[in-house]
């Protein structure tokens, strides 16, 4: 029954969409249309102060030999309304790809023992830091403002038939983590998961913390609780990840891309055989900014730079690129080994309340989109990665990360009726809600169904991910 009104689903919004994009269509041209559908998560709870990292698996996704165009996503309540970052908090999303196999389904539980099972293989992208950065989508509070579109004639290629072991399915997990920040005593420090205001002294796997780690992931893990103001009360609530993924059919016409994940903190060198230095990639995803000033007080115009050089084995065009930073970045950057710039990603912070706009957090990255051929990586060139952040005060578990897409195709110059000049300095709210808008009437009849359909099954898996 659910599947039917799913399939039903589907089928209404491809339906409504096609209805809704005749100039898109008329842009692509004779390439087959593009498709768009709109998806939630599985509920989770929050209440104020409380953490939700959960991983959940075999979320939906569009069916068959497809090339993704987009991937949005962003929090709304049982309503449907957008949750604003202030009151919860989306530290990150990201959406991993895997093979399942047939007829054997993955423990609710103790998902680190499902990933070393045969039943279960995680494809990851093509970037260096595969076991902790292996995701093909993902994004945290810049989720509603960041261009994440892949331009034509370009697409991530999944649901390949022919790479699909025999026995198994493709399928897609989803990790979530938000954080509630209702009536916390303080809120940056919440959403920097500093250790004392949660009260953690081991991590998730009771492995004691060193006094040293004062914030960051390993003190903010699933059912952790930031402290909240004496005597404030709030309902707890259910929240979902509303995701829209547009994609068009697999065909000759769409070339493929790479997706490469670059971090700051790697701790790779360029392998050396004077010294014969490890050269195996460990990505540590987090690090913390020292303030400048003695008294950690506001102290403007100090910046912490953090950089690391990277050879790519693999080059080829960049079509696409953009940083994830935390609340303090000022910008990063993505050079090649001449020095030139391949893309620089700098934040929007808002500067109002609502969802999309709220003041202090970063809402959105800007995006690059390179010319095609205009940004050529060679193979085994040594890029150096740049994160700054403002160092006016300390500031624990920040980000440094490079998400690109590379392709080794460039068009031939017929395949573009309009030159593909893109720049995306900032989006715009209404141009990122954009698909939403677009697609109001059947968002409304896919979360009365969805709502149907997800009224079961909330679990509490383990967070693996990240
Ligand atoms: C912090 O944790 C300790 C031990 O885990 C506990 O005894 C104490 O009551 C907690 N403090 C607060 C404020 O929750
Ligand atoms: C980062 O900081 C360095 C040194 O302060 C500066 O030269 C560079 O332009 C900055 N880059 C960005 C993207 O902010």
């Amino acid at each position: 029954m659910a599947h039917c009104l799913q399939v039903w689903l589907l089928y209404l919004v491809t339906l409504l969409v096609a209805l809704n994009f005749p100039n898109s269509q008329a842009r692509v041209k004779k390439e087959n249309s593009v498709k768009s559908a709109v998806f939630l998560s599985p509920k989770f709870e929050h209440e104020p102060g409380s953490v939700v990292n959960q991983v959940y698996y075999n979320i939906d996704f569009p069916k068959g030999h497809i090339a993704v165009k987009n991937f949005y996503a962003e929090v709304v309540d049982e309503a449907g309304n957008p949750i604003p970052l202030h009151e919860t908090y989306l530290h990150h999303w990201v959406v991993n790809r895997y093979y399942q196999r047939k007829g054997v389904e993955v423990p609710k539980h103790n998902a680190n023992l499902g990933f070393q099972q045969s039943d279960f293989i995680l494809v990851n992208n093509d970037g260096p830091c595969q076991n902790v950065l292996g995701q093909y989508f993902g994004l945290g509070s810049e989720t509603r403002r960041t261009d994440t579109h892949v331009p034509d004639p370009y697409g991530i290629e999944v649901g390949n038939p022919a790479e699909i072991p025999p026995g198994y399915e493709e399928r897609w997990l989803m990790n979530v983590h938000a954080i509630d920040t209702r009536g916390v005593e303080d809120r940056l420090g919440c959403t920097e998961c500093r250790c004392d205001l949660y009260n953690v002294t081991v991590d998730e796997y009771g492995i004691p913390l060193s006094p040293d780690y004062a914030g960051g992931l390993r003190c903010c893990y699933d059912e952790t609780r930031c402290r909240v103001r004496e005597g404030f009360q709030s309902a707890r609530r259910g929240l979902y990840m509303r995701y829209i993924v547009t994609w068009v059919d697999w065909d000759a016409s769409v070339l493929p891309v790479r997706i490469y994940l670059l971090d700051v903190t790697d701790t790779w060198k360029k392998f050396d055989d004077s010294t014969g230095r490890d050269t195996t990639h460990h990505c540590l995803i987090e690090y913390d900014v020292e303030s400048c000033s003695a008294s950690d007080g506001t102290y403007d115009g100090c910046t912490d730079t953090k950089r690391v050089s990277l050879t790519m084995p693999t080059g080829g065009n960049v079509i696409y690129a953009v940083a994830h930073q935390h609340t303090g970045g000022i910008g990063s950057t993505l050079y090649g080994e001449d020095g030139r710039v391949i893309c620089s990603s700098i934040p929007t912070y808002g500067g109002g309340n609502e969802a999309g706009n709220e003041a202090g957090y970063i809402v959105g990255m800007s995006s690059c989109y390179p010319y095609p051929g205009s940004a050529k990586i060679s193979d085994g060139e040594t890029l150096v990665l740049v994160s700054n952040y403002s160092s006016g005060r300390r500031h624990t578990g920040v980000m440094g990360i490079f998400y690109i897409l590379v392709a080794d195709e460039t068009p031939r110059p017929n395949t573009f009726v309009h030159a593909p000049v893109e720049k995306h300095e900032e989006m715009t709210l209404p141009v990122s809600l954009f698909g939403v808008a677009l697609f109001g009437v059947a968002v409304a009849v896919a979360l009365v169904v969805a709502y149907h359909k997800r009224s079961e099954g909330e679990d509490g898996y383990q967070s693996i991910v990240m």
